[in-house]
């Protein structure tokens, strides 16, 4: 009676094991069906923008094996991670090509990589210590699809599902709120300004101050002391990306806004003529002296689809992004399409990716978008430029770009 009760409960465990068909049906001899053999198989699945397997990289959780039906969690450094649904086959792919497997169920989550941010008491953790990456959004240049880029961008990260906000660094030309729509002002939240959300993104602009469409007057310093004021004031609250449209150029606000926060890297944007590529390399060089990581190039208004024949017509020449950023040693992020829906989309404050996500320039922006959050994912696992949230201030006595503990 008692050898049966033994040999009943091996042969539960055995068909927990391996299922109902038994061993005989799948696992061969030597080899078992447990959780290293399932994260062996994974550890052939590469991620292509950090170069490792996902299992030395601590993507895979919560592995459960049930009766050859295997189960766990990939959990990715962003939920804008361009290649999530090749990772997603592949993990199926190879786990389910191990012996006694019956089924593989993947859910693929993420935890958006960041600086850890070090709450000091400062104004600035105030505002943003909850901000895991800032984003500058910058050009040498105005006129370029700067912030469109940049409303763009943020848009296709929180439809990702990350939490993201969108400040308009550009004090004398501010458009966003033209630009998605913005009717709600800002409110107050204890000392700080709690920012108005349009569509999940928080958006903090001098617009939403300046009443009946007036010029924004105002001489250097005071231009310096709002964008201090946006940094150190506002309530930005737990966020992913904080992606900011900065002013065109290399000058006084751009400055100010490495000062005052911990930028985690820039996009350029251009379009792709010489003219316009010559500014991109003062851009380019300005984040190098302010010691700020340059994510990479985007080209907009790249070239212009004719309705009747398809055929692609590169109005300002072909291929001036991609090659301002190989002489840069900096990545491609992507060539956005001209497209009159984004100025119609633009001027009636719907951001185009919201509206018209499977257009050809739709696509454009979400692949940007996926581009940039993996920069920022190789940012943070190379540990390399990456300024660590707030145990780092600024000597503003020293020429710019010199950091101290
Ligand atoms: N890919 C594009 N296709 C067509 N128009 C574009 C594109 N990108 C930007 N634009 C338009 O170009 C103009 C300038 O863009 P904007 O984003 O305001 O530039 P910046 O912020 O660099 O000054 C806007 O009217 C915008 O709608
Ligand atoms: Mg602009």
């Amino acid at each position: 009676m008692l050898a049966m009760s033994i040999a009943m409960g091996i042969l539960g465990k055995i068909t927990e094991r391996f299922g109902s068909k038994g061993p005989a049906a799948g696992i061969q001899s030597g080899a078992t069906l447990d959780e290293n053999a399932v994260l062996e198989a994974l550890r052939a699945v590469q991620d292509p923008d950090l170069h490792r397997d996902i299992v030395s990289l601590g993507f895979v959780r919560n592995v459960k094996i049930k009766s050859g039906e295997v189960s766990f969690e990939v959990n990715l450094t962003t939920p804008a991670c361009p290649v999530k649904e090749k990772l997603k086959t592949q993990c199926e792919e190879v786990v389910m090509a191990l012996p006694g497997v019956t089924g593989v169920k993947v859910t693929m989550t993420a935890s958006t990589r960041g600086s850890l941010p070090i709450n000091t008491g400062s104004p600035v953790s105030a505002a943003l210590g909850q901000v895991k990456n800032i984003i500058a959004v910058a050009s040498g240049k105005g006129g370029v699809g700067k912030s469109t880029t940049a409303v763009n961008l943020a848009w296709a990260l929180a439809k990702s599902g990350s939490k993201v906000g969108l400040l308009d660094a550009d004090i004398y030309g501010p458009s966003i709120p033209l630009m998605t729509h913005l009717r709600e002002g800002a409110t107050a939240s204890e000392n700080l300004v709690a920012p108005p959300v349009v569509d999940g993104v928080k958006i903090m602009s001098v617009g939403m101050f300046n009443q009946g469409g007036k010029a924004t007057i105002m001489r250097g310093p005071m231009a310096a002391a709002v964008i201090k004021q946006f940094l150190t004031q506002v309530a930005w609250g737990a966020l992913d990306y904080l992606v900011i449209d900065y002013p065109p150029g290399t000058g006084d606000i751009q400055l100010t806004i490495s000062q005052t926060a911990p930028v985690t890297g820039a996009v350029i944007v251009t379009t792709p003529q010489e003219v316009a590529l010559i500014d991109v390399r003062k851009a380019i060089s300005m984040f190098e002296t302010l010691k700020v990581p340059v994510l990479g190039v985007v080209e907009t208004m790249s070239y212009f689809v004719c309705d009747n024949c398809d055929k692609k017509h590169f109005i300002f020449r072909e291929g001036g992004g991609s090659r301002v950023a190989s002489e840069h040693g900096v990545a491609w992020l992507g060539g956005i399409p001209m497209d009159p829906g984004l100025v119609k989309a633009s001027d009636e404050g719907t951001p185009f990716v919201a509206g018209h996500p499977d257009t050809p320039a739709g696509k454009a922006f979400f692949d940007v978008a996926g581009a940039v959050a993996a920069q920022v994912s190789i940012l943070h696992a190379e540990n390399k430029n990456v300024l660590q949230h707030f145990s780092l201030e600024w000597k503003s006595d020293a020429a710019a770009g010199e950091w101290k503990n």
